[in-house]
């Protein structure tokens, strides 16, 4: 099997509203995420809330209704689960900055020193541990205030407002990050307009206009970040970053594989954009026919061809099969969609199908498309686990990693410029789409419940163990 390159960053990921916690501490404002209350795994994903909802979890000092507001904690307990990322001996990790943290409403003009403060220490005991930090500037929240008063990206202002968040980030840390990716999952935006981009559907007059400009605004924002990065810090890597929905047709029909086609084009825009600087016939034409009309300034066009990132990065952690007679078939989902079921899938009981032949399948589609160095940004099992005598027995997250290794190496001899790996939730965190907190990705078991409920204690699973094998022996051990 193809040898990892021996500066493969292998590591973990998380999302600040995810894990921190300490939603009031340190000058933080309350952000997008912090609004949703505990979800349920039956009903599925619970991505949107009506503009009384908001109002009400706004106004609501019960923080305890709000798992995110909880997270983890890791903002009381980051030296510890840093220090344990590293006994794991990780190279690398990826965590987003979260933006109310450092502007509280967004729209300052001075940020939040406290908040800085935070980061640098976390910083600091990354370098200690030397381990590398890969930082998302926005992943699945904004300053809430940027919805109340802004209707979130739909507003071009918020461009603005953006750009000097990581102008500020820049400034304060350039001599201590080198990754960035400027947005988590951009499709995001699209798929749940709320999470991905702080808008509240009964304020926007037509909400599927209002996404596509949302994104329009985001991939300048993304652009002009990338410019100021390119410009004067030469050392930065920028990254763009999407769910990678892998899809399959349901057979060999003609149609079917017209309709697989069409619908992997249409996905892939979002980082077409990113990469070649500009929209897609396929979306340019998916506009047409439904009448939307995005605003896009004379120099928008400019700015999106000039500043074109320098990597790609994506999640995967399914796959979907589609049909040209979709409307009729049973439906399955895969993180933010829903497609056909496979019948040659197993399915996590969250319903998304395990497919780790899939990873090797996505890392050379999206070489063959971008051609440029791949980062697997986010790949992990959210499944229940059970805590027995102190311990959890978690080989199927072993097996699922296992494979999903095997298959990236696989692209590896394939010739796929992969350079790195970061484990989706590489601790026990908050679930993005039902807030949950029994659905655990973590190779590191927190105790705490759905309610909150918990000593917060962290128990290292065997399959800590076995992933400090793994980078132990740069991937080439993965019994
Ligand atoms: C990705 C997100 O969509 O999937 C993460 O970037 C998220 O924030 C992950 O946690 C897994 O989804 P979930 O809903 O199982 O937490």
């Amino acid at each position: 099997m193809a040898a990892f390159p021996k500066d493969f960053l292998w590591g973990g990921a998380f999302a600040a509203n995810q894990v921190e916690g300490g939603a009031r501490e340190g000058g933080r404002g309350l952000s997008t995420a912090d609004i949703f209350p505990l979800g349920d795994r039956k009903k599925g994903g619970c991505f949107d809330r009506s503009w009384e909802q908001i109002l009400e979890a706004a106004e609501d000092p019960d923080d305890s209704r709000y798992p995110k507001r909880r997270g983890i904690d890791f903002y009381h307990h980051y030296k510890e689960d840093i220090a344990l990322f590293h006994e794991m001996g990780f190279k690398a990790l990826r965590f987003s900055i979260s933006w109310s943290r450092i502007f509280p409403n967004g729209d300052e003009a001075e940020p939040n020193r406290e908040g800085l403060a935070f980061y640098r220490s976390m910083l600091d005991e990354l370098k200690r541990h030397g381990i590398e930090p890969i930082v998302t500037l926005s992943h699945f929240e904004m300053p809430l205030h940027l919805t109340l008063a802004y209707n979130g990206w739909t507003d071009r202002r918020v461009i603005g407002f953006f750009v000097k968040f990581a102008e500020t980030l820049f400034a304060e840390f350039h001599e201590d990050i080198r990754y960035w990716i400027t947005f988590n999952e951009i499709d995001a935006t699209v798929h749940i307009p709320l999470t991905g981009a702080g808008i509240v559907k009964e304020h926007t007059e037509n909400p599927e206009q209002g996404s596509y400009q949302a994104l329009h605004h985001q991939l300048v924002a993304s652009a002009l970040v990338t410019k100021l990065a390119h410009e004067k810090y030469p050392e930065f890597r920028i990254g763009c970053m999407t769910t990678k929905n892998l899809k399959y047709p349901a057979t060999c029909r003609p149609e079917d594989c017209l309709q697989c086609l069409q619908e992997t084009e249409l996905d892939a825009f979002y980082t077409d954009v990113q990469v070649f600087g500009e929209y897609s016939y396929t979306v340019r034409n998916l506009w047409k026919k439904k009448g939307i009309r995005i605003q896009e300034e004379p120099e928008d066009a400019r700015t999106l061809k000039e500043n074109t990132v320098d990597f790609v990065s994506f999640s995967y952690y399914a796959s979907l099969v589609t049909s040209a007679e979709g409307a009729k078939k049973e439906k399955v989902s895969a993180n933010l969609l829903v497609g056909e079921k496979n019948p040659y899938l197993e399915q996590t009981p969250w319903g998304w199908q395990i497919d780790p032949v899939g990873l090797r399948y996505a890392l050379n589609q999206m070489y063959s498309r971008y051609k440029l160095p791949l980062f697997v940004a986010e790949n992990g099992l959210g499944t229940l686990d059970k805590l027995e005598d102190g311990k959890v027995h978690d080989d199927y997250r072993i097996a699922y990693v296992r494979e999903h290794i095997r298959q990236m190496a696989l692209a590896l001899e394939d010739g796929v410029p992969v350079f790195g790996y970061t484990y989706w939730g590489c601790i026990d965190c908050i679930s993005a789409s039902t807030s949950e907190m029994s659905k655990r990705y973590g190779f590191i078991y927190v105790d705490q419940d759905d309610q909150g409920d918990g000593t917060l204690k962290r128990i290292r699973k065997d399959s800590f163990y076995w992933y400090q094998k793994v980078l132990e022996s740069n991937g080439e051990d993965l019994e």
